[in-house]
């Protein structure tokens, strides 16, 4: 086993902790409790090591009971006790829930869905992102709330409203269409710019005046694709604007104020978090595992190297995740011992700088009362709450993990306007969904033992080895010419299927597929063949593969594979010119495990530590230190080989981890933490 340390030269290097600790705890809503109580939670904050929560996100209602009319006594009570009890506040702006005066007096504000009918208002982000009144409303309470608060000593970073667009991503209505009007002005200019981009001349779809741009509500049948992709992008850029409007109310009394908003990463694609990651201070993301998925711990490995992604390698914070059921999948799965503790471990292995739950005290009554919290119904004799105290007392014990870096060399290209214009309507096979594609591409390296990034088509990637464009469907000239150039400079590059197809207002590049990168790949076809549900070919290394094939040619391209049956038969499957690779169909896992050990090889990059399957081991470091994650999610004692002298420094529940000599035991389903 070798485990070689890669010259640091990159800036993400550079070490450093926005918190400057590991911050732990969870979103607080004590306005549901008595004065009583709120005192008790401080002690038992204490007892559990909590040093940071989230307070006041749905307080609206608390801080502003009528009209322009501000209380408030209660909040200055809550942050003064955290304050006393050393408890540091992520002070949120309340605007995810508008209160029910507002609602009753703007009902123009209330969102519209695509089938044109009106949300009902007894719930939360009940709101229009485009509403004048809304945003008004917003930018007054957090105003309110600044003036207040912002020299507050407890408060240490803003959080701005609530999980952007979770339930009102996108909203239908007619003020919606008008300010989507004047998005789309700005964006084309003229009307037939507009008409020549969508392909308008077809179906008779051609605009004759401004206002006959409507929001894309359900038609009789398909909709026009680049409409709905231009609505998709006017509907994260709406949302980022009452973000970037509240951030800016906050700096303007604050300058140095850390600002965030919590994303969800990883789980969520209405949002293109690339750019609204460049408007928060610190990224900070919420994840909740799928109960009943198998394999969900990689779902959340996904959605952490993501989230790092999103931060450009900078800490990040985990804003929400649970302790244990959440209340609103259909059968709400309880986390088992120690299941928590490795969900925590892993956000911090790869990347996080603090682990937070929604929420710190299980509420009795309202929509939520049954999701799990950090002080359960049953209060402190509870597995739960034993468990949260020992995560607490893990979390100090890696304190100086705050702060250090994950390095990697290989990046799973990402977009989420490819994943917008993948997913629309009269496609080829309904059966590639962007995200399967990326979650894939990411099991086979995660299964292999690689920890990857994530990066944009047109970021800088001179520091990854590999580049891997699952499903990039579409592609701008600048992201396509910025991946041929990172080959050109030595890096290896796999293309999947039914990437580089259309640029970036979803227009078919002309010429044999995929028009974005044929000359790269030296490879191309002339059709796509996609196939049945559950049909298989057979490729010639004894590969399998599904869901669609290619006749493909190589005309300056090595074979790899070719179909041996089904559509494509005698076709090549899998090409390779130089450093890059076209993988035309799609392989089966374990095939495509090794084809990624394959090209890494090929590439350079030095083999992860071996590992007994199920075990996940990442490395976080700085330049002095090297901190080892070994997370067993298996129902085995995992034994690892380790070079050099570890220093034993953390293990988690359950059972105990052992270093001898050089090797490291890590009881079944526990963590092992090493420092060299
Ligand atoms: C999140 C939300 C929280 C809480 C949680 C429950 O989406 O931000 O307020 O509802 O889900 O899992």
């Amino acid at each position: 086993v070798t485990l070689i340390i890669q010259p640091e030269t990159s800036p993400a290097f550079v070490s450093g902790s926005p918190l400057g600790k590991i911050a732990f705890g969870g979103d607080y809503n004590p306005e549901q409790w008595t004065d009583a109580v709120a005192e008790e939670d401080i002690a038992l904050m204490h007892e559990a090591g909590v040093n940071l929560v989230s307070v006041g996100i749905f307080s609206w209602t608390m801080l502003e009971p009528e009209p322009g009319r501000y209380d408030f006594r209660r909040m200055d009570e809550i942050l003064d006790r955290l304050h006393r009890g050393g408890i540091s506040v992520d002070l949120a702006t309340p605007t995810a829930a508008p209160p029910q005066w507002f609602l009753a007096a703007h009902p123009d504000s209330v969102p519209v869905r695509q089938d044109g009918t009106r949300a009902g208002t007894a719930s939360r982000q009940v709101f229009c992102p485009s509403s004048p009144e809304y945003r008004e409303a917003a930018a007054a309470i957090t105003r309110a709330i600044v003036d207040r608060y912002h020299d507050h000593p407890a408060v240490v970073m803003w959080h701005v409203h609530n999980e952007y667009g979770c339930h009102n991503g996108r909203c239908y209505c007619d003020g919606s269409a008008a300010a989507f009007r004047q998005w789309l002005k700005a964006r084309y200019g003229t009307l037939d710019a507009l008409n020549d981009a969508w392909g308008n001349a077809f179906w008779s779809q051609t605009l004759t005046a401004w206002d006959q741009v409507v929001a894309p509500r359900t038609a009789p049948t398909f909709l026009n694709p680049a409409h709905e992709l231009d609505y998709a992008r006017f509907s994260s850029d709406e949302l980022l604007a009452c973000y970037t409007a509240e951030r800016d109310i906050i700096k303007a009394a604050s300058p140095d104020a850390i600002v965030t908003t919590n994303l969800m990463a990883g789980q969520f694609g209405l949002l293109d978090y690339w750019k609204w990651a460049a408007e928060l201070d610190m990224v900070s993301t919420d994840h909740y595992l799928f109960g009943e998925a198998e394999r969900n711990h990689v779902d959340l490995a996904l959605a952490a190297d993501l989230t790092r992604s999103l931060a450009h390698g900078r800490p990040w914070l985990l804003m929400e995740h649970s302790t244990g059921a959440v209340n609103w999948q259909p059968r709400n799965i309880a986390k088992r011992s120690g299941e928590m503790a490795r969900n925590s471990l892993t956000h911090l292995a790869r990347g996080a700088d603090g682990i937070l739950f929604f929420q710190w005290r299980a509420s009795i009554a309202g929509a939520e009362k049954y999701h799990s919290a950090m002080l359960p119904h049953a209060g402190t004799d509870s597995r739960i709450w034993r468990e949260t105290r020992e995560l607490g007392e893990q979390l100090s014990g890696l304190a100086s993990v705050a702060g250090s870096r994950v390095h990697t060399e290989i990046a799973i290209l990402f977009d989420y306007h490819a994943w917008w214009a993948a997913d629309l309507g009269g496609r080829p096979s309904e059966d590639i969904r962007y995200a399967d594609q990326i979650r894939r591409t990411y099991d086979a390296l995660w299964d292999a033992g690689y920890t990857v990034d994530f990066a944009h088509p047109e970021s800088d990637l001179s520091r990854y080895r590999l580049v891997v464009a699952p499903a990039l469907y579409l592609v701008s000239d600048a992201g396509a010419a910025n991946i041929a150039s990172f080959h050109d400079r030595g890096g290896s590059v796999v293309v999947g299927y039914f990437s580089g197809i259309v640029d970036s207002v979803d227009r078919v590049r002309v010429g044999r597929y995929p028009g974005a990168f044929r000359e790269l790949l030296g490879a191309s076809s002339d059709e796509f063949l996609p196939l049945r549900r559950g049909q298989k070919v057979t490729l010639s290394t004894g590969a399998t593969a599904s869901l669609w094939s290619e006749p493909v040619r190589a005309d300056d391209a090595e074979i790899i594979a070719r179909y041996t049956d089904g559509p494509a038969a005698g076709a090549a499957a899998i090409t390779r010119r130089q450093r890059a690779w076209y993988v035309s169909t799609q392989l089966a896992p374990d095939d495509l495990r090794g084809f990624y050990v394959a090209v890494a090889d090929s590439a350079g990059i030095a083999r992860p530590v071996e590992r007994p399957e199920g075990v996940e081991v990442v490395e976080r470091r700085t330049d002095e230190t090297r901190y080892l994650f070994v997370i067993n999610h298996t129902d085995d004692e995992a034994a690892i080989d380790l070079p050099g002298q570890p220093w034993f420094l953390e293990v988690s529940s359950p059972g105990r981890a052992t270093v001898s000599g050089d090797g490291l035991r890590v009881p079944p389903g526990g963590v092992g933490v090493l420092r060299w």
